[in-house]
């Protein structure tokens, strides 16, 4: 049994973030078995590790990232999507097949992961199996609840990143047999977009799916030129979403559809009602993509939203500063386009914690059950003006960074 004393605050609803003041969190095994403003006299027996005035918050969820493109954060930053998947990624991407290279960055960035207090993700890897294979390993080793995608291109790609139909219907089935059974990071399906996938492809790991109970994640309705390319290349299909229903990849769960900037009607019902997460990605929506999403009115409709670093697109693989994002672009969105409402801090908050923490298990808030998965963060009071903890979480996310964060426990292990 282990006693946490500080100041607490987490997410409990979508508009209820809770504040504790100088509160305690009993943790035994790992697991949460509740949180007090005083401590209950039956633990008053157990040593009490204090963090002071020092704030407790769950650690974060990044629900997109692409690991390969790492060492491209903050680069190429001043090109739009298409020209930017063409000139810098694809041939970064491509080095994936050179095991030293792979296995230094893939390293290197689970452990940056970690520093910037995300400890749960799901994650794009390549096309490339022993690389894909290594980062799961690695995610698996740390104890990082984690999906994983070896990613699938069969058509419109270039020649040196791009696999057979037959190939990498086959390497991805094998992907999923090593990895099934992880206890912390697990396979996830993960055709690219729709505009480098084949038809016959989807239909494929739509089989997959089925035989091994897998979800799928991948980026939809991303912006203007995706939407109308994927509805180009599938000609049957009103929109970015049916493709992946027809296909039966809407079947099994987890559902990840990162960006969804420019939603049909269609899209949403379809997203809703297969229980998926739409994930924005703020920074990655300035830096190439060029939309916003509605994330207002989104919420209003009742589809799961979540957030995402999308490195390298997004260039900081720090949640917290993507739950400032998030809420300054809706403001954007709302001055430019009226009818959309703009999202609150708790609502950000939420998205990066509980709200996305499901996929995973019981993850992303301190109530009674959920893995002692948190974040000691400090240094944000200052001596002008003494803030309430839960003001001093919202300046953690606008103005921190990795300093702020003194502590990390992952299943009530410090870390
Ligand atoms: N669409 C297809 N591939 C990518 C990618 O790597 N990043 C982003 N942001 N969008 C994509
Ligand atoms: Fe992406």
């Amino acid at each position: 049994m282990e006693i946490y004393h500080g100041n607490i605050v987490y997410s409990e609803s979508v508009k209820s973030l809770k504040e504790i003041k100088s509160g305690y969190i009993i943790v035994d095994n790992g697991v949460i078995q509740g949180v007090y403003d005083k401590l209950p006299d039956e633990f008053s027996k157990y040593k009490v590790i204090d963090f002071g005035n020092n704030i407790i918050i769950p650690a974060f969820n990044d629900l997109h990232v692409h690991a390969p493109q790492y060492p491209q954060r903050g680069i190429a930053m001043d090109v739009l999507l298409y020209d930017w998947l063409n000139q810098y990624t694809f041939p970064l991407e491509a080095k994936y097949k050179d095991e030293a290279f792979y296995k230094s960055v893939y390293s290197a960035f689970v452990n940056d992961l970690i520093k910037h207090g995300t400890m749960h993700a799901v994650v794009f890897a390549t096309i490339h199996s022993p690389a894909s294979d290594y980062l799961v390993s690695e995610l698996e080793a740390k104890g990082i609840k984690a999906y994983v995608g070896k990613v699938n291109m069969d058509k419109d790609s270039p020649d040196y990143l791009v696999e057979t139909t037959d190939a990498s219907v086959k390497n991805t089935e094998e992907f999923i047999k090593k990895h099934i059974n992880n206890k912390y990071a697990k396979p996830i399906l993960t055709p690219r977009f729709a505009p480098t996938c084949s038809y016959e492809i989807l239909k494929k790991l739509g089989e997959l799916a089925d035989k091994y109970d897998v979800g799928c994640q991948t980026h939809i309705v991303e912006s203007l030129w995706e939407k109308e390319e994927a509805k180009k290349c599938f000609t049957g299909c009103r929109c970015d979403m049916q493709i992946y229903q027809e296909a039966g990849l809407l079947k099994h769960k987890p559902f990840i559809a990162a960006h969804f900037i420019y939603p049909s009607k269609e899209d949403i019902e379809l997203l809703n009602k297969c229980g998926g997460y739409a994930v924005t990605c703020p920074d990655a929506t300035t830096n190439v993509i060029a939309g916003i999403m509605p994330a207002g009115n989104l919420i209003d409709t009742g589809i799961n939203l979540a957030i995402g670093s999308d490195i390298a697109a997004g260039s900081y693989l720090g949640i917290y500063r993507q739950v400032a994002s998030a809420v300054r672009l809706s403001k954007i969105k709302s001055l430019y386009e009226q009818d959309n409402r703009t999202i609150s801090f708790e609502e950000a908050f939420y998205m990066a914690t509980l709200g996305s923490g499901e996929i995973f298990g019981k993850v992303g808030s301190f109530k009674k059950g959920y893995d002692f998965d948190a974040l000691v963060i400090g240094d944000l009071q200052d001596p002008f003006m003494e803030l309430p903890p839960k003001q001093l979480v919202e300046r953690f996310c606008y103005s921190g960074d990795v300093t702020s964060i003194k502590a990390r426990f992952l299943r009530g292990k410090s870390i």
